[in-house]
C-alpha cells in the first residue's frame, strides 16, 4: 500500500488500493504539488499494458484537450488502458476513440439533436419519467437512490433516445454498469476478462435486432441515425454501429446517475447546503454544477502523444500515453479556494465534461436537464430525506460513482 512516505515516483495511481472509497484526492493533491505530470510505470492487473503520464492540473488538462494533433484519441485508446480491457479496434469504432476528420463528421450527425434548445423540448417527458419512478417509492420508508431512483430514470431517458423498449432498460443498464465498472466485483463478478468474453458479445447480440429493424424501417431515434449514417459516401460498418450505440448508451446511463447520487449525498450530508436549495430551488442548477466539479462521473480519459513533445516541462515521447484526471483538475487549488468543500455558491467552471476541444461531452445539456429535474423532484417530495447507511463506491479508476446510497425517505 502506498503511503504519504512512498516516494512520488514509485506511486502507481491507477492501482485498486487507491480507489476503494472514491478517488484518491489527497494523493492527487500531492501529485499536483510535487509532480504535476507524473509517470505511473505499470498497471499491475494488466501486465501487458504500458505505463502512462498522469495530467493533474486544470491548465494541463485544458492544454491536452485542445490539441488533438499532438494528443490523439485514436492512436492508443481513450482511457488509461490501451488494449487490456476493450481492444483498440473496438475503441476506434466509437467516435470518442477517433481523431478528426472522421470523428467530427460522425459527431456532427448527433450534435443538432443535443443543443440546449433541442434538449429543452424533452423537459416534460423527462419530468414524467422521473415522477413515475418516484411514485413507486410511495409507502416505503427507505430506498436506495442509486438503484431505485437514478438507474431507472437515466436508463429510460437514454433508452427513449436510442429507441429501445422500456422492458429492456434493466438489461442494458446492467450491461453498461458491468462494462464501465469492470473492475468492481459487485457490478462485474466475472472479472476484467468478462468484458470481452461476456459483455461485449452480449451487446453485439442484443444490438443486432435493433439494427436489423432500423435497416428495414428507419425511425427518428439515435440508433437509426447510426444505421443510416454516411461518412464520405460510406455507411458505417456493423461493428461501428454497435460500438456507437454502446458509446451513447454507456455515456447516457452511467454518468448522470453518478452525478445525481454524489450530489444528493453532498446535499444530504450538509444541512446548510440542503437548506439553501430547499429555500430557493432556483439554486439547484448551481448545486448540479458543484456536484459535477466535486464528483466528475468519469475519473479520467486518455490520449496518446503523436510526436515527441513537452507538457508542463516534462518531456513526453511519441506513443506514450497521457491520462487526464478530472477529480484532480476539478480540485486544482490554483483555480478554486477550499477545493474540497462542496459550496454551490461558488458558481465555478469545471472539467467534468472534459476541458473543451473536439471530444467535449455531447450530452452536457441532456445531463444538466436530467440532473436538475431529478434533484428538484426528489427534494420536493422528500425534503426531510436522510442518509440511512454508509454509501459504497464502485471500485474503479474510471467510473467515479456510488453503487449504493441508502436513504430514509421521511425520517
Ligand atoms: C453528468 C453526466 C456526464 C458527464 C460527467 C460526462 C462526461 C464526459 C466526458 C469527460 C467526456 C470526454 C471529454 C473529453 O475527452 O474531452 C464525454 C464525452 C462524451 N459524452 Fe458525456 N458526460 C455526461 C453525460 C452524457 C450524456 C447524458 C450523454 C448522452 C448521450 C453523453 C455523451 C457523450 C459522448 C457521445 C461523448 C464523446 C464525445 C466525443 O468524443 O466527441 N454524455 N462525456
Amino acid at each position: 500500500m502506498a503511503t504519504d512516505e512512498t516516494p512520488i515516483e514509485e506511486v502507481l495511481v491507477s492501482e485498486r488500493e487507491h480507489w476503494q472509497d472514491g478517488p484518491p484526492f489527497e494523493l492527487f493533491a500531492r501529485m499536483r504539488r510535487e509532480c504535476p505530470v507524473h509517470w505511473t510505470s505499470k498497471i499491475t492487473e494488466l501486465p501487458e499494458e504500458d505505463g502512462f503520464w498522469s495530467v493533474t492540473t486544470a491548465d494541463d488538462v485544458h492544454e491536452v484537450s485542445h490539441d488533438w494533433r499532438t494528443w490523439s484519441s485514436e492512436l492508443g485508446g481513450f482511457t488509461a488502458v490501451k488494449n487490456g480491457i476493450l481492444p483498440l479496434e473496438l475503441q476506434r469504432a466509437m467516435f470518442i476513440g477517433m481523431d478528426p476528420p472522421k470523428h467530427d463528421r460522425l459527431k456532427a450527425l448527433f450534435q443538432r439533436g443535443f443543443t440546449p434548445k433541442r434538449i429543452a423540448e424533452h423537459e416534460d417527458r423527462i419530468r414524467a419519467i422521473t415522477c413515475e419512478v418516484l411514485d413507486r417509492l410511495e409507502g416505503h420508508e427507505r430506498c436506495d437512490l442509486v438503484t431505485d431512483v437514478a438507474q431507472p430514470v437515466v436508463a429510460r431517458v437514454i433508452g427513449s433516445f436510442m429507441g429501445i423498449p422500456p422492458e429492456d432498460d434493466k438489461m442494458w443498464a446492467d450491461l453498461m454498469n458491468a462494462a464501465l465498472g469492470a473492475a468492481d466485483p459487485d457490478l462485474n463478478p466475472a472479472g476484467l476478462d468478462a468484458v470481452m468474453t461476456e459483455i461485449v458479445p452480449q451487446v453485439f447480440a442484443s444490438c443486432q435486432k435493433l439494427i436489423d429493424e432500423r435497416r428495414e424501417n428507419p425511425t427518428d431515434d439515435l440508433t437509426s441515425v447510426l444505421v443510416h449514417a454516411e461518412i464520405d459516401g460510406q455507411m458505417l460498418e456493423d461493428h461501428e454501429i454497435v460500438m456507437g450505440f454502446f458509446l451513447l448508451m454507456a455515456a447516457g446511463n452511467d454518468s448522470t446517475k453518478a452525478t445525481y447520487c454524489s450530489g444528493m449525498r453532498a446535499l444530504l450530508e450538509d444541512d446548510e447546503q440542503r437548506r439553501l436549495v430547499l429555500d430557493d430551488p432556483s439554486l439547484i442548477p448551481d448545486a448540479v454544477e458543484e456536484s459535477l466539479r466535486m464528483f466528475p462521473a468519469f475519473a479520467h480519459f486518455g490520449r496518446t502523444a503523436t510526436k515527441d513533445t513537452e507538457l508542463h516541462g516534462q518531456e513526453i515521447k511519441a506513443g506514450e500515453k497521457v491520462v487526464m484526471w478530472y477529480p484532480s483538475s476539478n480540485r486544482d487549488e490554483t483555480r478554486y479556494d477550499d477545493p474540497d468543500v462542496f459550496d454551490l455558491r461558488r458558481k465555478a467552471e469545471h472539467q467534468a465534461f472534459g476541458a473543451g476541444g473536439r471530444h467535449f461531452c455531447l450530452g452536457t445539456a441532456l445531463a444538466r436537464l436530467e440532473l436538475r429535474i431529478l434533484i428538484e423532484e426528489t427534494l420536493t417530495r422528500y425534503p426531510q430525506m436522510r442518509i440511512a447507511d454508509e454509501p459504497r463506491y464502485v471500485e474503479s479508476a474510471f467510473a467515479n460513482q456510488l453503487k449504493t446510497l441508502p436513504v430514509k425517505l421521511r425520517p
